[in-house]
């Protein structure tokens, strides 16, 4: 391994936004000027480099230790973010009006060339870690740190801003309790996961729900309404369900607010509500509907985030030093580890079925839908 020779990094957040981003930016910054380098900050995922034309700076800003003082709290991120623009697979529109994909990943490295920008450190989640993955293979020195509320990236323990959501989401089921047990109610609190249930689970089992939907268990209601009638029955006559956007039932499919097109992910929603009529159809409960949705992304980084990220973004700035590129910074406790993205990019880490949290809800007596 040849110890590095950098005098210039960049660094650009992509994918959903996550509390932490700003933790990891603050914290390459620093790493990378007490080694003396240069840290640029790329806006919008790639878009400051593929549309500078649209910012004042010309998409790319000289990020020093005033940029990112006292941001390590704040949840977002100062260099923006896009879930839309994948350099690999550009979506144009051509002169008939169709749209097609070009691949727009060489004008990010000549772009790296001219400016002597000698690595980056790429912040996001799968899809911006597969792009990562091949900008690493074209020749750029490339470190990857994991980010997703949805902690659905594999080879990781936890990506930064999973803790967060599960404990503002646990804190909203909190209150929820209130509600339902004064009115008697239902109610059901959907939470972001499109493919992995991790958030639901969790804040589920610390919210003390008494079912969780999540996507790796197709549901059958009706498991659902006996468990809130067999409660009823016992004198408890209010129920609270917790459901991942992409939760679906066994004989049916996700919901899908707008379909995929090129260049964006289809947008799931909708379950909750969905299930909250059918509950209160077949129970005759009353019951309410409440979507957490973005709530889940924002808001300041709990103090685990905020050091997970702080810890990816030091060992992003140590890793480059020590020469290493096309790995991503992981966690595995009690360390940080490396791991090559290709290992990374295009996988998806599922709740584990035969793990002991989906044990644990069951012991606890948590209808899982099935
Ligand atoms: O960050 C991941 C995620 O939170 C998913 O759970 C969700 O489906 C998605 O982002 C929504 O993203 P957006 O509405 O920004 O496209």
């Amino acid at each position: 391994m040849v110890k590095s020779s950098i005098r210039r990094i960049a660094i650009c957040t992509g994918g959903g936004d996550a509390p932490g981003l700003n933790a990891v930016i603050r914290s390459v910054v620093i790493s990378a000027a007490n080694r003396g380098w240069e840290c640029y900050g790329i806006h919008d995922g790639f878009n400051g480099i593929l549309f500078p034309e649209r910012y004042a700076d010309d998409g790319v800003i000289r990020l020093t230790r005033a940029h990112v003082r006292n941001i390590g709290h704040l949840g977002g991120t100062i260099l923006g973010s896009t879930n839309k623009g994948n350099p690999l697979h550009f979506p144009i529109r051509m002169p008939d009006g169709s749209m097609r994909e070009i691949d727009r990943s060489d004008e990010i490295l000549q772009y790296f060339a001219k400016k002597e920008i000698d690595a980056l450190v790429s912040v996001g989640g799968d899809g911006s870690l597969t792009i990562a993955d091949a900008l690493h293979k074209k020749g750029l020195r490339v470190v990857g740190v994991p980010k997703t509320i949805d902690n659905d990236l594999d080879k990781t323990m936890t990506t930064f801003g999973f803790d967060t959501a599960v404990a503002f989401a646990t804190e909203c089921i909190d209150r929820l309790h209130s509600t339902a047990q004064s009115h008697q109610r239902v109610m059901v609190v959907e939470v972001m996961g499109r493919y992995a249930g991790w958030i639901a689970l969790h804040c589920g089992i610390s919210g003390n729900a008494h079912s969780i939907l999540i996507p790796e268990i197709p549901f059958d209601l009706d498991k659902v309404v006996d468990q809130i009638m067999a409660r009823d029955a016992e004198g408890r006559m209010y129920s609270v369900v917790v459901v991942a956007e992409g939760a679906a039932p066994k004989d049916g499919h996700q919901e899908i607010v707008a379909e995929a097109e090129i260049g964006h992910a289809e947008r799931l929603g909708g379950v909750g509500d969905r299930i909250a009529r059918a509950i209160a159809e077949r129970s005759g409960k009353d019951t309410r509907v409440v979507v957490l949705g973005h709530l889940l992304r924002g808001g300041s980084p709990t103090a685990f985030d905020r050091i997970a990220a702080m810890r990816f973004g030091a060992a992003a700035v140590r890793g480059l030093d020590k020469g290493l590129s096309g790995v991503m910074v992981s966690l595995a406790f009690p360390n940080v580890e490396y791991i090559a993205l290709s290992e990374v990019a295009g996988r998806m880490k599922a709740v584990p079925l035969d793990s002991d949290t989906v044990q644990t809800a069951r012991d606890l007596g948590i209808c899982l839908g099935d």
